[in-house]
């Protein structure tokens, strides 16, 4: 099976390699879509992600795929099924998975991270990571359902009502994954705060954004919103989310900076607001619930998947020679 292995800082090499053996609770996937994120752009150029990747691997941590094969021991899913693949995977004996806190695992691996992942034509995964897709999701959708699962996690770490007002800082694909997820979850009005024109308009049209601010030429209002998430992850835009914060607000941190980046902020404001600012930590338990908000039609992906890659263009793409991405999958097999 050809497969396209990261073999050092910035190196691929399309290889051909034999079929994965699978053990007795694991799965052999035969890939149909993998999404490329930040993330893979942070382990290409040697970054840790959620966890360090050592070369040579195989990246590819947002996939779908159908079952090819099943060890003796799984009774989840079967040879043809249709599935997306959660990447990460808990040791399940470490003091936060023995108190109901996964994702901060001592012992964390993941599919396309620490081990082989969805950038090649078939991968193995434990089956407790395999959610079989209704058939209403198509494969290329079901690639999104991990970023899905991630913005699901930022939410459920907030206490969400109808009368709250929010703000989204950040245009992106995460961004605007959340503009649609904290509508699904009831608030009743959400703006959205990007640098695109065009984005910020089509989450108008599309979305239901409400109001919309270009923070190249507009400024955020300060002393605003009840809920505000950041979903760029750079000190100014962290700064202008805790200013625009109304009393009792929440702000959710979810965008990531360098490991040695600071903001600015008025620290009398936390107790003066009494404010919760949450960081938020990839997406345990949420695949469920992302794949019915995908399925619903409560979020709606297809508008935002700009770039349809093969194999041999993730390079290009990662080495940023591709203009006007907003979310790139890898079309790995039909
Ligand atoms: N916490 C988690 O578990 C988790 C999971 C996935 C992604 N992330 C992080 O979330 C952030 C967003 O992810 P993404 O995939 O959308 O990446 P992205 O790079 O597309 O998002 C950043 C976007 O923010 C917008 N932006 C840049 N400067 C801005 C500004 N001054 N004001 C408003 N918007 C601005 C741009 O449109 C840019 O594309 C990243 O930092 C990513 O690492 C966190
Ligand atoms: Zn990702
Ligand atoms: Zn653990």
């Amino acid at each position: 099976m050809k497969a396209l292995v990261l073999t050092g800082i910035k190196q691929f090499e399309i290889m051909n390699r034999d079929t994965p053996f699978i053990g007795e609770n694991e799965v052999l996937v035969n890939t149909a879509y993998a999404g490329v994120c930040g993330t893979d752009h942070d382990l290409y150029a040697g970054r840790p992600g959620s966890a360090p990747a050592v070369p040579p691997i195989v990246l590819g941590h947002e996939n779908s795929g159908v079952v090819a094969a099943v060890g003796s021991q799984v009774t989840n899913v079967k040879p043809g099924d249709r599935v997306a693949v959660d990447p990460n995977i808990y040791c399940g004996q470490c003091e936060f998975c023995l108190t109901s806190r996964p994702e901060l695992c001592d012992h964390l691996s993941a599919v396309g991270v620490t081990r082989d992942g969805g950038l090649a034509e078939q991968f193995v995964a434990p089956a407790s990571v395999l959610y079989a897709l209704p058939d209403n999701v198509p494969l290329k959708d079901a690639a999104t359902i991990e970023p899905i699962s991630c913005a699901v996690h930022g939410v459920d770490l907030l206490e969400l009502h109808p009368y709250q007002k929010a703000l989204v800082i950040g245009d992106g694909f995460m961004g605007q994954l959340f503009a649609q997820t904290l509508q699904a979850y009831g608030v009743h009005r959400v703006d959205l705060a990007g640098i695109f024109d065009d984005k910020l308009e089509r989450n108008k049209a599309l979305f239901g954004v409400a109001g919309t601010y270009n923070t190249r030429r507009e400024r955020i209002p300060e002393e605003s919103y009840d809920v505000v998430i950041e979903a760029v992850g750079l000190p100014k835009t962290q700064s202008d989310a805790v200013k625009a914060t109304k009393k009792g607000a929440q702000v959710l941190m979810f965008g990531v900076g360098p490991q040695e980046a600071h903001f600015e902020m008025n620290t009398y404001d936390i107790y003066k607001k009494q404010l919760a600012i949450k960081g938020s930590f990839i997406n345990p338990h949420t695949f469920r619930d992302a794949i019915s908000l995908l399925a619903s039609g409560k979020i709606n992906v297809a508008p935002l998947i700009s770039h349809e890659f093969e194999l041999d263009q993730v390079q290009d793409f990662l080495d940023g020679k591709v203009e006007g991405v907003s979310k790139a999958v890898v079309k790995v097999a039909a």
